[in-house]
């Protein structure tokens, strides 16, 4: 009621699409969508559609801020407009281009125990591969975990893509090069994920929002295994693609990587100058 079509939307008078105040820059399967998703149960957040890629990519950073801007949803003045798009964080380019945009944009890097973003990045590359053979019936051999990680002679794959990119500090410091480090929310994606209220009180507060999001936003469902969100709108749980099983991993291979992780997260604690507890 009261909406205006608008090149093909409908949206409500003195509203407009605006650049983003704050962006989840990563980490991939760290629970980026389950963040974006969460915050936007807040009255006072408007989240992008899908991943925009505005900064990650060329051709699209090409186009300018007006084509990233247009991207954005529409907006009431006083509104946070988030979107994120997790390439971002690995990618060398863009800390340096959001800062062109918005030298005091908030950024929220969402993390998670490494060795499981690196099974949970394999489980979905996986799966991707599957569509992909399945569709082109070809069938393509699939490589476990422990082969993809572990070269024959024991040692760590870090060529493996999806270990090195849990090498969370080694992509941090040119953010830091860039940015301010109260800037930047580190936000525990373990966490998020068994409860997620008290880390979302954390973020309310990082973006200067009063709190609002809280235990009425959340039930957990057990065929699902993970918590569904609602508010007066909406009532939904992730898609399938969030929260896959995982393949089961030798125990000594966890150890091995545990271990070999240990002092890359010690580096990645000194560097936000906090310690995240992830097991050795
Ligand atoms: P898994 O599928 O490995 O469990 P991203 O959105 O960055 O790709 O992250 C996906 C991860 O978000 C999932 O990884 C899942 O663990 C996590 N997650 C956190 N909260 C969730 C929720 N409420 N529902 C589903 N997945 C959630």
């Amino acid at each position: 009621a009261g909406g205006v079509i608008f090149s093909n939307r409908v949206h409500f008078p003195r509203t407009s699409r605006r650049l983003p105040q704050a962006i989840i820059i990563g980490v991939r399967k760290c629970g980026t969508r389950a963040l974006l998703e969460m915050l936007a149960l807040h009255p006072r957040v408007q989240k992008a559609a899908g991943e925009v890629h505005f900064f990650d990519r060329d051709d699209n950073y090409r186009r300018g801020l007006e084509w990233y801007r247009r991207k954005m949803p529409h907006s009431f003045r006083g509104q946070i407009t988030i979107e994120k798009s997790p390439s971002y964080f690995v990618t060398p380019e863009v800390p340096e281009r959001i800062r062109a945009m918005n030298a005091s944009l908030k950024l929220l890097l969402i993390v998670r125990e490494p060795v499981t973003r690196a099974i949970s990045d394999y489980t979905q590359l996986r799966s991707h591969a599957a569509t992909a053979s399945s569709s082109s019936m070809v069938n393509s051999p699939q490589r476990s975990f422990e082969q993809l990680a572990i070269r024959p002679d024991g040692s760590v794959n870090l060529a493996y893509r999806p270990l090195a990119i849990s090498l969370y500090h080694t992509f941090l410091l040119r953010w830091l090069e860039v940015f301010q480090r109260p800037q930047i929310l580190i936000v525990n994606g373990d966490l998020l994920i068994e409860d997620p209220v008290p880390q979302l009180h954390r973020i309310e507060k990082f973006l200067g929002l009063e709190p609002r999001i809280g235990r009425h936003n959340f039930y957990f469902n057990h065929t699902k295994g993970f918590f569904c969100l609602r508010n007066e709108t909406a009532d939904k749980c992730l898609r399938e693609s969030k929260g896959r099983r995982h393949p089961r991993v030798d125990p000594t291979v966890i150890t091995k990587l545990r271990r070999f992780f240990g002092e890359h997260n010690q580096r990645f604690y000194d560097l936000v100058g906090e310690d995240m507890g992830w097991p050795e």
